[in-house]
């Protein structure tokens, strides 16, 4: 509602915060409190700050977005989600600042542990399911960063270059999906640029697509200083600006309103939607429950970690075997990242304290310097915890390896010669590298970041507890120099050059098939199962419904993944082999068989068409794939789709082979050049059968001076006629 009553001073000064983490209180609109995100609270009632440098108030951490993309659970996302709208009730919490969806386009950004995956559909449904279950408790999410904010190096700078079916196919659809499909109340916009223009000033992004196309009616509020001109930003469609400047920017706004510049309407607009979204601002209610939060934290951590090799049966542990741990991360887990996620636990489990809690014969070294080898020599298992160290990786920074640190591999090598069964357990945010090692040991774990109760999850999943069921969210290269961008990243001299273009993560190794020690998708259990009776039926407008049974061939109780691809190599663009389309996690009993319905709308065929503007369902065919991973289809169906009759509008530029390929104009065109034709020209082509592939990719108006050269008769207004057919 319009608000007569408030002056510009005040309108302009609602549009930015009051101080780090509030908005202002002006006449009865009430102060809003924003904090992170987003996966636990960071209320610092002290000094404020967004590099996590100061204390903040004892909240839950939940297992970070890295560990929760493994768990390929939305329910794990929505329960993770709706535990941190809880704690941000008690805190008087308006809005919390995520998730976090941007895609992990290296493996060296620092921040890859608090975004989901490599895939768009994984992140963008996690972050919806993440969105709905924060919100149902009436806490506001904020998605973030939007958009192509993939690096930490330069990050307030640099320009991301990406064209634009790369943006739509790749770093979209996250993004559209949390909006269209959950409704966030606010989206934070990133700091870099896209294509040359800063996010926060970027009208296309902010408006025409988030808005205008995604329908998005929330707040865009800034991520934290990254507003260079707040007129510029405003106009653009940044509606809140994060956190305050001590009343300069409200200034100028008010200032650029005076001098014409600024459309009153488009403050009314903005302050609109900041009124609209202090309708969420509620008292502090409740008390946080630090024990049911807690085991929350540990249930959902067992959802997440991935057994990535597992030999011998070396896992789960019996509780009668004798176990040497080994390394520091047991004592001291290691299972969040740094910068402005960073909670301050309630509580933390170390692993050494809850592998004790299981088994009869426990000993611990810290690493080589005390009896790390003797005890793994004299045990029947050996489990060692490795990972890397918090100053590792971070927010601010990309690390420049994805090397285990050198004095790991080292421990782990050597207690693996000497142990009977060696087990790693890795803690880490971003992929790391297992050359060196990996072939030494029976078993890897890998925890990413699993939150505060890491350490009892872990051991649950050790000893059988509890059943892995998490998958790989991102490929395990065998190299960094393997990963597409690896030639354009962090970029250099303000621009990153998005140069792999569609061809991110697996949907590079797979279409160029590059072997990798992990791929997408891959995640191993304690027990077996096994993929039967897909069946595909096309319906309707290009959508297709899939039904597929999935069932556990094992002894125990374990969750499995139903992944779906799809591969094509229909239209005029270059199609990665296979694209993740849908997934269900579903749990099976011993023998138990479940089918599982899979519904694939137009997207799950589309690619972007950058000449039309918008999605394309190419005619032709199609393979529906079921895999345990990107790189191992255990099932598929052919499919042949109608797809979308596509008539380009010709002009006298358009090569000769899209001329011919017209199915109006081509055999019109065809005849007219056959007529005007000399007989000698007519001859020599007959004689050439070729020769339209010859000068198929040359402009028609080229085309037609070369046969005028040598004697046709082709005037260039004879395709006036032609090209106006083409329009229809
Ligand atoms: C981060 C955001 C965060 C904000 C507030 C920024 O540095 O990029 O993700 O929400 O600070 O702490």
């Amino acid at each position: 509602m319009p608000r007569p009553d408030l002056t510009l001073e005040q309108k302009a000064s609602l549009l930015s915060g009051k101080d780090f983490w509030t908005t202002k209180a002006i006449a009865d609109v009430p102060s809003m409190l924003l904090i992170d995100g987003p996966h636990g609270l960071r209320l610092q009632d002290a000094e404020g700050d967004h590099l996590g440098l100061h204390d903040s108030r004892p909240a839950t951490c939940f297992p970070t977005a890295a560990a929760v993309g493994s768990s390929w659970d939305p329910d794990v996302a929505a329960e993770l989600g709706a535990a941190i709208g809880r704690e941000a009730r008690v805190a008087g919490v308006t809005v919390n600042l995520g998730p976090g969806v941007n895609i992990k386009r290296s493996p060296l950004c620092g921040r890859n542990f608090e975004y989901y995956s490599e895939d768009s559909l994984l992140s963008g449904t996690l972050g919806a399911a993440h969105v709905r279950g924060l919100q149902g408790e009436g806490v506001g999410a904020s998605v973030k960063h939007f958009a192509a904010n993939n690096q930490e190096t330069d990050r307030m700078r640099v320009s991301a270059d990406v064209d634009e079916r790369t943006l739509r196919e790749i770093y979209f659809p996250a993004f559209e999906k949390v909006v269209t499909e959950a409704h966030p109340a606010t989206v934070m916009c990133s700091y870099n640029r896209v294509n040359g223009v800063l996010a926060t000033q970027n009208r296309w992004l902010l408006t025409d697509v988030l808005r205008d196309e995604w329908g998005f009616d929330g707040v865009v509020v800034s991520d934290w200083g990254a507003v260079n001109d707040r007129v510029a930003a405003l106009r653009a469609g940044l509606d809140l600006e994060m956190p305050g400047t001590g009343g300069v920017t409200d200034a100028e706004i008010v200032a650029a309103v005076h001098r014409g510049e600024l459309a009153e309407a488009v403050v009314d607009r903005s302050v609109q939607r900041v009124l609209a979204l202090t309708g969420r601002v509620t008292p502090a209610t409740g008390t946080l429950d630090v024990e049911a939060h807690h085991a929350l934290a540990k249930r959902l951590a067992t959802e997440c970690a991935v057994l990535l090799k597992n030999e011998r049966n070396t896992l789960p542990i019996a509780p009668e075997a004798s176990v040497a741990v080994i390394g520091e991360f047991a004592v001291e887990a290691r299972f969040q990242g740094g910068g402005s996620s960073h909670v301050n636990p309630t509580r933390v489990d170390t692993a050494l304290d809850a592998i004790r809690a299981q088994g009869t014969s426990v000993s611990h070294a810290r690493g080589l310097d005390d009896n790390a080898v003797e005890i793994a020599r004299a045990a029947d298992v050996t489990v060692v915890f490795a990972g890397l160290r918090e100053i590792d990786e971070s927010e601010g920074y990309d690390r420049d390896t994805i090397a285990l640190p050198a004095g790991q591999v080292d421990l782990i090598r050597q207690v693996a010669t000497v142990s009977r069964r060696t087990v790693v357990v890795l803690s880490h945010g971003g992929v790391v590298s297992l050359e060196g090692w990996h072939d030494d040991v029976d078993a890897i774990l890998d925890g990413w970041l699993l939150g505060q109760a890491s350490g009892a999850a872990l051991a649950d999943l050790l000893y059988g507890i509890a059943n892995p069921s998490g998958h790989l969210a991102e490929t395990i290269p065998r190299r960094l120099q393997d990963n597409p961008s690896y030639l354009n990243f962090p970029g250099e001299q303000g621009h990153v050059r998005y140069g792999e273009g569609v061809m991110v993560g697996y949907r590079y190794y797979e279409t160029a098939d590059v072997d990798v020690r992990y791929p997408f998708g891959h995640g191993l259990s304690y027990t077996t199962f096994e993929t039967s009776a897909l069946s595909v039926t096309v319906t309707g407008d290009d959508e297709a419904q899939v039904s597929v049974t999935a069932t556990n061939t094992g002894a125990v109780v374990g969750k499995h993944v139903v992944q779906l691809y799809v591969a094509t190599d229909a239209g005029p663009v270059r199609r990665p082999a296979r694209e993740l389309r849908a997934f269900a996690k579903v749990a099976l009993a011993p023998g138990e068989s479940r089918t599982v319905g899979l519904a694939l709308g137009r997207r799950a065929f589309a690619y972007y068409d950058v000449e039309l503007g918008r999605w394309v369902v190419a005619p032709g065919a199609y393979t529906v794939q079921i895999g345990h991973s990107a790189a191992e289809i255990v099932a598929e169906a052919p499919i042949t789709l109608t797809g979308d009759v596509i008539t380009r509008q010709l002009s006298l530029d358009s090569p000769v082979q899209d001329w011919f390929a017209h199915p109006v104009v081509g055999p019109l065109v065809l005849r007219r050049i056959t007529e005007s034709m000399t007989e000698e020209q007519a001859k020599q082509a007959d004689d050439t059968p070729d020769w339209l592939r010859m000068v198929a990719s040359l402009p028609m108006h080229q085309f037609t001076r070369f046969l005028a050269m040598s004697g046709a008769h082709l005037p260039d207004d004879a395709f006036a006629e032609l090209i106006d057919l083409s329009k229809n």
